[in-house]
């Protein structure tokens, strides 16, 4: 039937070649909550698509997609019940209308050889892949509540569709633990072209990276809350990046090549600038006429909208590097911006408004690579391994449907692979455990669609003795290297001594990594910790013990060091996905990403941790964190109760003692930490966005009107501190923005922002 199929699989045979591993394994992913003879693998071509560049295949595509009866389209609110990672293989497949990644939903193309989705000349539709479509004058999904979806490893060409009609590659309003990696946008290049490759609104957004834009009148358009942004190539673009707006956003390694302008900040203008902030590290511009367009001004408004902070930019034929209305902020040429910024500078005191250079981070080696920038890799894909070298936990006897105890399973197949050089598939499922998974040195694990390993029962019930679930590297000091993606950890019903994830692993050479894997503390079918049992009960302090769902969602313990973390959030639910109108529930747990790694290096790319009681980012008696928009929320719930409960002190992690710290210090202060750093240094931050929206479920303290009094403050330097840097640091809802030793550094009304209040530059000194 197909010629070109049949002869590549000769040809397979011939020079020991193989298809990709996940088309190949056996696909035993179950879904224990979407009935019975749920597909959550789906291959396009199984569901009628040709690929052969001829046939529309729109239909098809969309049928492997909708296939199931009960998966969130057109009205769902949100789910995590009918997960479905949606596999093409190579081939040219023909769109002449949008295809729908429905809610939890993975598209994912052969990374050896991947796949062109290339739109049809009528192509109708906002996106060839459109994320979140208007069905109604609103978005489907709630943008800032669409999370766990991923797009990776495909070609978007629009180059059929005629230059002058509009056309979208993608249309992505989504937010945390989504991400799109590996995609090449082709658009027209004549003189004229309206494209645009990648269309974002809103959302409050996470991560991508690895993304090529190719002509266009615009690469991407974007205004979300906040990003980081890897590995980003506009070539030949009219503007490669317009920043509809934001609050926060970090670009690294940009490389923007042959555009009219790279990026334009100018939303708004300078009398009501859109765009909060921006970074720009590690970067290189060749043959752009004019770098950054912003509207800042000495009086534009909002007073800091329109931050800036460049560091290690390279510019090769670029005339003019920062435009602002009235002409050359920053000429360029043929050079490298070391550090330069606009905004407001506290060093460590301020408030300095100011424009120009600035000394650049000192950058301690272990956080750099070989190229002498910052260190960083991408997720494994694992493109050269076939098959037979993964290691399923479902053929290993796990069972993934909630309730069976899979702990023997699951730590069996780790071992095996382990042994064996192999990588651990996970296929979806939800996988019980009732003692911890140990991960040895040398593991690869890589699960299928966010499959969620929990902890349930007695091992975690004592909120005074925390114990690990997963424990990477045992305690006694174990060195090596270990791969984790695309899966959560979870618990399942009142775990108050879960600490989620363990990091005990010290690696030389090359470093560990985690990509796409996250915490997700209640708010899911099966976690038993939903509306039925935690319901919010707001403005009541009375603690429901049955809610205390975990000690802490991940310590990097004093020996690991070498973790390279990438598009982690680390959740504590505020509402329940599976509830059809996302009701709030009100669950504890206790801290959020600890970080005691006494050498580092560590480097947090893109993470966010939500929703802990006494901190959300802790880090104490360490050095060489590298970070790239920190993000935050405080809990709901705040101040009824307050962080002096449920959990105690624990001075030997070094927690936060609220009834010291809170003494004399007006309003509600005995809240979660968005990050505190004690006696640490070489800290170095790019992006901040430290948010507290509400007090107790109300949303009416985190206005300029309102005084932003949702808490007192929400970042702390305690102790020996140096070269602690925050660049772009964004606050909501806390009068102070950043303390030392208890005092305040600065106070949000000096320095107000779109929607945060932000300092471009702090130095800790
Ligand atoms: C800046 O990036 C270049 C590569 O473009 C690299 O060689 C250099 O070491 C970096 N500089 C700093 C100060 O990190
Ligand atoms: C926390 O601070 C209070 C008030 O100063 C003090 O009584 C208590 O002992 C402290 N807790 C710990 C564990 O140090």
């Amino acid at each position: 039937m197909r010629f070109q199929t049949i002869f590549v699989a000769i040809l397979s045979l011939i020079v020991g070649a193989h298809a990709y591993w996940l088309e190949q394994i056996s696909h035993q992913g179950v879904a224990p909550f979407a009935g019975s003879g749920y597909a959550v693998f789906r291959n396009v071509k199984d569901y009628g698509a040709r690929g052969d560049g001829v046939t529309d295949d729109t239909a098809a595509i969309n049928a492997a997609i909708t296939a199931g009866g009960n998966r969130c389209g057109k009205g769902c609110e949100s789910t995590t019940q009918t997960p479905a990672v949606v596999y093409f293989p190579a081939g040219t497949y023909l769109i002449s209308s949008s295809i729908v990644p429905y809610y939890f939903t993975q598209l994912v193309g052969d990374p050896t050889s991947r796949p062109v989705l290339k739109a049809t000349a009528g192509f109708q539709g906002f996106g060839m892949i459109d994320g979140n479509p208007y069905y109604t004058s609103d978005l489907n999904w709630v943008s800032v509540n669409v999370f766990y979806r991923q797009v990776r490893n495909f070609v978007i060409d629009t180059t059929n569709i005629a230059p002058g009609t509009a056309a979208t590659g993608m249309h992505w309003p989504t937010s945390q633990a989504t991400s799109l990696q590996n995609i090449v946008f082709n658009m027209p290049t004549t003189s004229g072209v309206v494209h645009v490759g990648l269309f974002i609104e809103s959302g409050s957004g996470g991560f991508m990276s690895d993304l090529t834009f190719n002509g266009g009148a615009t690469g991407a358009s974007m205004g979300n809350q906040q990003y980081t942004m890897r590995n980003l190539v506009f070539n030949n673009c009219g503007t490669a990046i317009i920043q509809l707006w934001n609050w926060g956003w970090t670009y690294i390694n940009l490389q923007i090549n042959n555009c009219g302008k790279g990026i334009d900040i100018s939303a708004g203008g300078s009398s009501d600038q859109d765009v909060g902030s921006l970074t720009v590290i590690d970067s290189t511009f060749v043959n752009v006429p004019v770098g950054i367009v912003t509207a800042y001004t000495s009086s534009s408004s909002p007073a800091t909208a329109g931050s800036i902070v460049l560091e290690n930019v390279s510019l090769q034929n670029v005339p003019v590097a920062v435009q602002g209305p009235s002409g050359t902020y920053l000429s360029g040429g043929t050079t490298t911006i070391t550090a330069w910024s606009e905004g407001h500078r506290y060093t460590p005191s301020g408030p300095q408004s100011a424009q120009g250079a600035i000394t650049p981070n000192s950058r301690p080696s272990a956080l750099l690579g070989s190229n002498g920038r910052y260190y960083q890799r991408s997720k494994p894909q694992y493109e050269t391994l076939a098959a037979s070298n993964f290691v399923s936990v479902r053929s290993a006897g796990a069972r993934g449907d909630a309730q069976a105890d899979d702990t023997a399973a699951i730590q069996s197949a780790i071992n095996s692979a382990a042994s064996a050089g192999k990588v651990v598939f996970i296929d979806f499922g939800l996988y019980r455990l009732t003692s911890p998974i140990v991960i040895p040195p040398g593991s690869k694990i890589v699960g299928e669609g966010y499959p969620v390993l929990m902890a349930a029962g007695g091992y975690w019930s004592d909120i005074s003795n925390p114990k690990p679930v997963i424990q990477v590297g045992s305690t006694s000091g174990q060195v090596g290297t270990v791969e984790l993606s695309d899966f959560v950890v979870g618990t399942q019903g009142s775990t108050p001594g879960a600490v989620l994830i363990e990091w005990n692993l010290a690696s030389s050479g090359t470093p560990s990594g985690m990509w796409d894997v996250h915490t997700r503390i209640g708010g899911f079918t099966g976690s038993q910790l939903q509306v039925a049992q935690c319901l919010k009960n707001a403005g009541s302090s009375a603690v429901n013990s049955g809610c205390i769902a975990a000690y802490m969602s991940m310590h990097v313990t004093a020996q690991a060091s070498n973790l390279y973390m990438e598009n982690t959030w680390l959740w504590t639910a505020d509402h329940d996905i599976d509830d059809a109108a996302n009701t709030q529930i009100t669950l504890y747990a206790g801290r959020g990403l600890y970080i005691e790694s006494t050498n580092g290096p560590v480097w947090l790319v893109g993470t966010a941790v939500e929703h802990h009681v006494l901190y959300n980012y802790q880090f104490a008696n360490t050095k060489n964190i590298f970070a790239s928009e920190l993000q935050t929320e405080t809990p709901y719930f705040m101040p009824t109760p307050n962080a002096l409960v449920p959990f105690t002190v624990n001075t030997a992690l070094q927690d936060p003692n609220f009834s010291t710290s809170c003494s004399g210090v007006a309003g509600n202060c005995a809240a979660a930490w968005g990050l505190r750093i004690v006696n640490s240094n070489n800290i170095l931050i790019y992006g901040a966005g430290h948010y507290s929206f509400f007090s107790s479920y109300s949303t009416t303290c985190s206005t300029v009107e309102a005084g932003e009094t949702c808490q007192s403050r929400i970042v702390s330097l305690e102790g020996t501190i140096s070269n602690v840097n925050i660049y772009n640091l964004n606050t909501i809802g806390s009068l102070s923005m950043i303390n030392r030793d208890g005092t305040s550094l600065a106070s949000w009304s000096d320095n107000v922002n779109t929607f945060a209040a932000n300092i471009a530059v702090f130095k800790s000194g």
